[in-house]
């Protein structure tokens, strides 16, 4: 574990980082790329990408949500239909459409969606043949990037060409975790990707912050493992913790984001608390003395 908090880049580092970061920022704009990613199913991922959009969008950043699995339901929470797109993220990444061609307006919520269906799971089929196949979401996203103050991308729950390719094109990934007796299992597999992509392709990425995700505190392991992963990781986790709650839960079913479904809900306190600290967290970097 000890190895793990290293590879993440622990605190220390912080003004060399954000050195690194304004040097980039000069040339892309303020725009912060960040892969949602962990290789296990149904951690929060997709909700995260949908509500913490919605939740940035609300402060008035303009944000564009990526899906990159073709599950597609990033896409389907954002109510937008996956089943009738005309372009999506797999034509983006075959170099047939542009981005800019291919993302629209989530119908509810401020921001915009680079959709993506079950077409994906072609494109990562075709991009394994590919020469500078990790590159093609960057390049892609590279024309619209400075159109945006956050880019979330939504992963897929297993370690593909389409998570290296969100890795490739992001500055930053975020974690969502759930706090149970296995969560720590895949870590280290996640976190030996994220080095081998920051060694390779993208120097620049760094693990943005690990969410504590569907939280009872009624709930003792809930506890314990949250403990574990702060004693661990440290301030490189989320202060925000989201809890379990049903309105999350129901909004993907009327596609829309938990803020457009209740927004007094403990879920859509959460998101917007958590889209505070990463604000907070954007600042502090920018604001770091060089
Ligand atoms: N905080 C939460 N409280 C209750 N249900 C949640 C919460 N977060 C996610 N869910 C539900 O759990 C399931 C898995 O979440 P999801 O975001 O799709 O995970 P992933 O994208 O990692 O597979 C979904 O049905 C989702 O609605
Ligand atoms: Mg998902």
């Amino acid at each position: 574990m000890r190895d793990m908090s290293l590879r993440c880049g622990g605190s220390g580092q912080g003004n060399h980082d954000s050195d690194k970061w304004r040097r980039t920022a000069g040339l892309a704009g303020m725009t912060r790329v960040i892969a949602v990613a962990n290789q296990k199913g149904g951690v929060g991922k997709t909700t995260t990408c949908v509500n913490l959009a919605a939740s940035l969008a609300a402060t008035h950043r303009r944000v564009l949500l990526v899906d990159m699995d073709p599950q597609g339901n990033a896409t389907m929470g954002c109510g937008i239909d996956k089943m009738n797109l005309e372009r999506s993220a797999c034509d983006v990444l075959l170099g047939d459409e542009t981005a800019a061609d291919t993302i629209l307006s989530a119908p509810e919520g401020d921001f915009s969606v680079l959709p993506g269906n079950e077409d994906l799971t072609l494109a990562e089929v075709r991009l394994l043949q590919d020469i500078g196949r990790e590159m093609r979401l960057r390049k892609a996203l590279a024309p619209v990037r400075g159109l945006y103050d956050f880019i979330l991308i939504d992963c897929p729950p297993s370690i593909n060409m389409l998570t290296v390719n969100a890795l490739t094109a992001a500055d930053g990934v975020l974690i969502p975790m759930q706090c149970e007796y296995y969560a720590l299992e895949g870590l280290s597999s996640l976190l030996n990707t994220i080095e081998q992509v920051r060694t390779t392709v993208n120097p620049e990425l760094e693990v943005f912050g690990l969410l504590r995700t569907m939280v009872d505190p009624r709930i003792n392991l809930s506890n314990e493992v949250s403990e574990q992963l702060v004693a661990h990781f440290e301030d490189k986790v989320f202060r925000t913790v989201v809890p379990r709650n049903v309105r999350l839960a129901e909004a993907p079913s009327f596609g829309r984001p938990v803020l457009y479904h209740d927004r007094t809900s403990r879920g859509a306190m959460a998101y917007l608390a958590l889209a505070g600290e990463v604000l907070r967290r954007e600042d502090d970097r920018t604001t770091t003395p060089m």
